[in-house]
């Protein structure tokens, strides 16, 4: 099994141990190879928002040396695991430079088929609050993406970094961890035959009305054309069982 992990921030502080404690429990249960990005050192640039990735083609963006073997190692992956620092109550400013770069393969640009079948693990540390909202602005960007299943876990702890954190808290931390490692790893391990979710059809075939009204020039349609999605095929395919436990 292929994991990607993706750092918001370079400091082996709170949140990247809290991914080593996530990745033990992860490595009882079986095999992984791991690729890790740590950021902002894997994308030193910011988006400037000139539109040329979802208008014109990502290879048009000024920071796609950075950005595309970021996204190349996300599609190799089976399972993606983005962790970050609460700041200001939210993720750090090198992970949401990440998020808007990923924009155009939202599922209203151009999603790529393998993101249907991904499973995603967003972890968040904070000192004392901030942990949900930033874990849901991580596992929006994933939905948004496509991902099957995102799994989350957050962790107050207490400390500016992982020397301040209390043995208890540690502990506490791991044996959370090893129930969402247990969840993880086994919906890496079956991802191709998980149930998709409602909510991404639905995203899907509100896009798929819209897309399709588009200017014929315009890059989105001709990549939804090409892939054959305002016809029969869809991103969603292989059998179909149910969730895991
Ligand atoms: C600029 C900055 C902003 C922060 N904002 C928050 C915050 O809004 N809420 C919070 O509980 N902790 C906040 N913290 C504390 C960190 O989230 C917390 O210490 C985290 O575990 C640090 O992770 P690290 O050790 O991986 O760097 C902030 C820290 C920094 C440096």
């Amino acid at each position: 099994m292929k994991i990607t992990v993706i750092y918001g921030n370079n400091k082996k502080g709170s949140t990247y141990n809290s991914v080593q404690l996530l990745k033990e429990k992860l490595n009882e249960q079986g095999k992984i190879d791991y690729t890790e990005i740590f950021l902002p050192t894997d994308l030193q640039e910011f988006c400037r928002g000139c539109f040329n990735c979802i208008l014109d083609g990502e290879e048009l963006c000024h920071n796609s040396n950075y950005v595309q073997p970021i996204i190349d190692k996300m599609l190799a992956a089976d399972g993606i695991i983005l962790a970050s620092p609460v700041y200001s109550l939210d993720v750090s400013a090198p992970m949401k430079n990440l998020l808007d770069h990923l924009c155009y393969l939202w599922i209203p640009h151009r999603s790529r088929t393998e993101f249907f079948s991904k499973i995603g693990f967003v972890l968040a540390t904070a000192a004392g609050t901030g942990t949900k909202r930033t874990n849901k602005t991580l596992k929006l960007s994933l939905d948004y993406l496509g991902f099957k299943r995102v799994y989350s876990y957050g962790a107050n702890v207490a400390a500016s970094d992982w020397s301040g954190v209390s043995t208890k808290k540690k502990e506490k931390i791991e044996s959370d961890l090893a129930n969402r490692a247990d969840k993880f790893y086994k919906a890496t391990l079956n991802r191709k035959k998980l149930r998709y979710r409602p909510k991404t059809r639905v995203i899907f075939l509100m896009m798929k009305k819209l897309i399709k009204g588009y200017d014929q020039a315009n890059l989105d349609r001709t990549y939804w054309q090409e892939q054959g999605w305002f016809d029969n095929k869809s991103p969603f395919k292989g059998r179909k069982t149910d969730e895991d436990n």
